[in-house]
């Protein structure tokens, strides 16, 4: 089958791209590169032997997309494209909404005009806010606190919407819990420009010593050693999450929200002794106050998805850090950072 990947050069669509391939379907990536690198496609070319079809666009650009879903012969769209820095995105709720809703709006035109109405969304844990009870299953309530969690929950509805709409369209939204790890080439990964946001990339850049410590964003939660826990989900198999979803689709039509997470949640400290083990060094930190808005623990109830997609996440935490310290050290031989 042909599927578009906007926001396909990016961390979560680029590992997606390789396992798509591998199950022997085409893949054509779209991406305006505003948080990622063409580079990728030739990283993509080794590990798989295929020059995947690139479009640099922006998703806001309907026809262009359009264009791309004719010629490409598209039966399925996956969107990754996005912006996803929660503190950005209290500072630049408009560019946030723009990226993100409209960006959404026209993609669902765009795939209206061309009658291609399979599609797989890009969401997050996010949208569920303060866990009101653990695990988090897609009953529980939603709620978002910021700018870029309220995207998320508006596309869903929107996407809920429009299936309600036209019992033609078959639309998932995955609730990704938190992606970590790597390609186990190493040729792949998280990179992130600036200061990363987020614990694992932070870990590796600490781990490789660009950075002299990691800040730990309090130990006074209500967990065994006081610090956040959350659900890490290896990257493949998250992106064998998709594979699971279009075929799912190919039977369901409607719209339904599924998590994609382990079921189980490890500490920031239980993250930095699981680093320490794949790089075999320490990994210097210190406790810093709580980062504003963080919850104390997160952690999915994975059933839905094995109960409908047959999926379960198989990757243990150890293969997680592994692969993400390999990825780093490979980074590091091609100076690439
Ligand atoms: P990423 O930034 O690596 O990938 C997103 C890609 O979208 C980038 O390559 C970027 O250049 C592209 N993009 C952004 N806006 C665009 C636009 N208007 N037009 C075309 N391309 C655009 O992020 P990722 O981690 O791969 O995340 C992919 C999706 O998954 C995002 O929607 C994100 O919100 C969602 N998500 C990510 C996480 C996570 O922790 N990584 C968690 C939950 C949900
Ligand atoms: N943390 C630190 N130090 C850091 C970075 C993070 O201690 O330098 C802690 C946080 O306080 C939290 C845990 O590590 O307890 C995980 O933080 P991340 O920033 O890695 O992940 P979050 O759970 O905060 O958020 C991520 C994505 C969101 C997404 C959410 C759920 O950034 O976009 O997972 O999928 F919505």
């Amino acid at each position: 089958m042909n599927i578009l990947l906007t926001g396909g050069t990016g961390y979560i669509g680029s590992h997606t791209a390789a396992i798509l391939l591998e199950l022997g379907h085409q893949v054509i990536l779209l991406d305006n590169l505003s948080n990622s690198n063409s580079n990728v496609l030739a990283k993509l070319k080794t590990i798989t032997g295929y020059q995947i079809p690139f479009v640099h666009s922006d998703v806001r650009d309907t026809q262009t997309l359009q264009d791309v879903l004719k010629s490409h012969d598209i039966k399925a769209v996956i969107h990754f494209a996005g912006l996803k820095a929660v503190g950005e995105s209290t500072e630049q709720p408009i560019t946030y909404y723009s990226n993100n809703i409209q960006g959404t709006i026209s993609l669902l035109q765009a795939m209206q005009a061309t009658s291609i109405k399979t599609l797989v969304f890009s969401s997050s844990a996010t949208v569920y806010g303060e866990p009101h009870y653990l695990p988090l299953d897609e009953k529980h309530p939603t709620h978002a606190t910021n700018p870029y969690g309220r995207s998320k929950l508006h596309i869903e509805e929107i996407l809920s919407d429009v299936a309600q709409s036209d019992p033609e369209w078959r639309i998932i939204s995955l609730r990704y819990f938190n992606p970590v790890g790597a390609h186990p080439s190493g040729l792949i990964g998280e990179n992130p420009q600036g200061i990363p946001n987020n614990l694992m990339p932070y870990i590796a850049q600490v781990a490789s010593r660009q950075r002299s410590q990691l800040n730990v964003f309090g130990n006074d939660y209500p967990t065994p050693d006081g610090t956040g826990i959350r659900d890490y989900i290896h990257i493949m198999d998250l992106a064998s999450g998709h594979a699971a979803a279009l075929d799912y689709l190919k039977m369901q039509s409607g719209y339904i929200a599924i998590n994609l997470g382990t079921g189980q949640g490890y500490s920031v400290l239980e993250m930095v002794k699981a680093y320490e083990h794949a790089c075999g060094h320490e990994i210097p930190y210190s406790i810093a106050p709580r980062r504003s808005g963080d919850i104390a623990i997160c952690y999915a109830n994975p059933a839905l998805a094995y109960d409908l997609l047959n999926w379960q996440a198989s990757y243990t935490l150890d293969a997680m850090c592994a692969s993400t310290w390999k990825f780093q050290q490979m980074l590091h031989q091609n100076n690439t950072i």
